[in-house]
């Protein structure tokens, strides 16, 4: 079986070194759980304190496209790499909404992922309002635009509806039905884009506030494989929680 995926984005959370510290040790446990690839995706200052890891993998939150040069307050993938990410969340809806992330530097983002050999967490999703079929659709087809099939299946898929970001003004819950309609909608687009086989593997989970009463429904009623957790990945005891219900599913 493999391993369901758990991802903690930390977002622009602690403040302090020190703090940071004190979370990331007390999740270290989550990591001991044999069924779950658990991700901590701190912001980048943190990165160094944690040494490396074994038990848990480390993400970034975002990287830029060119692998280096005048880019004032970016990060490469490669000094990611460097301070033992294995990981990367690229396109998140907050990055999007203020930070002039499109469809079109995802792609580049995506691409530059891969060249590092990062496995990227590509988020999509619509905001409130909107039409998902319609945003998710284009999401895909241009943030995937040019990436090969041998490279597709190390990119997990992170569903997000922004309407259900617990941050968000009115965040509303996303009920599993809509999350099943989600995922197998995202799967259509993506056996068209890369063929049954493929399209069928790829990897793709769950985010929009997650918490130990709700995680393990999205994936036993959406046939997602993870969770992408904001807010709850920064209580422990609640983010450990988490990570239970999803080792101990079948
Ligand atoms: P919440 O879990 O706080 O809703 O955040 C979701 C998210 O944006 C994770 O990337």
């Amino acid at each position: 079986m493999d391993k369901k995926i758990l991802v903690a984005n930390w977002k622009m959370n602690p403040q302090t070194a020190r703090e940071a510290r004190v979370l990331f040790d007390a999740m270290i446990n989550v990591g001991r759980l044999k069924n779950i690839e658990t991700v901590i995706c701190p912001p980048y200052p943190f990165l160094p304190i944690f040494g490396s890891p074994k038990s848990i993998k480390l993400g970034g939150q975002d990287i830029f496209w060119e692998p280096q040069g005048a880019f004032t307050g970016e990060i490469s993938g490669k000094m990611l790499k460097n301070l033992g990410c294995e990981y990367v969340i690229l396109g998140h809806s907050e990055r999007r909404q203020f930070l002039g992330e499109t469809d079109e530097t995802v792609n580049l983002k995506l691409k530059m992922a891969l060249k590092e050999n990062l496995t990227p967490i590509f988020c999509i999703g619509e905001r409130e309002g909107e039409e998902m079929s319609d945003i998710v659709e284009n999401q895909l087809k241009q943030g995937l635009a040019d990436i090969g099939k041998n490279q597709i299946e190390k990119i997990v898929i992170a569903y997000e509806p922004v309407w259900a970001i617990s941050t968000g003004v009115q965040a509303k819950p996303c009920l599993p039905d809509d999350a099943l309609s989600a995922a197998v909608f995202i799967r259509k687009i993506l056996t068209g884009l890369f063929g049954k086989y493929l399209g069928g593997k790829i990897r793709i989970i769950y985010g929009g506030s997650v918490d130990s009463g709700n995680a393990a429904g999205y994936l036993k009623q959406t046939q997602m494989v993870g969770v992408l957790v904001g807010g709850a990945s920064l209580d422990p005891q609640e983010f450990s929680k988490i990570a239970n219900s999803l080792n101990n599913l079948a």
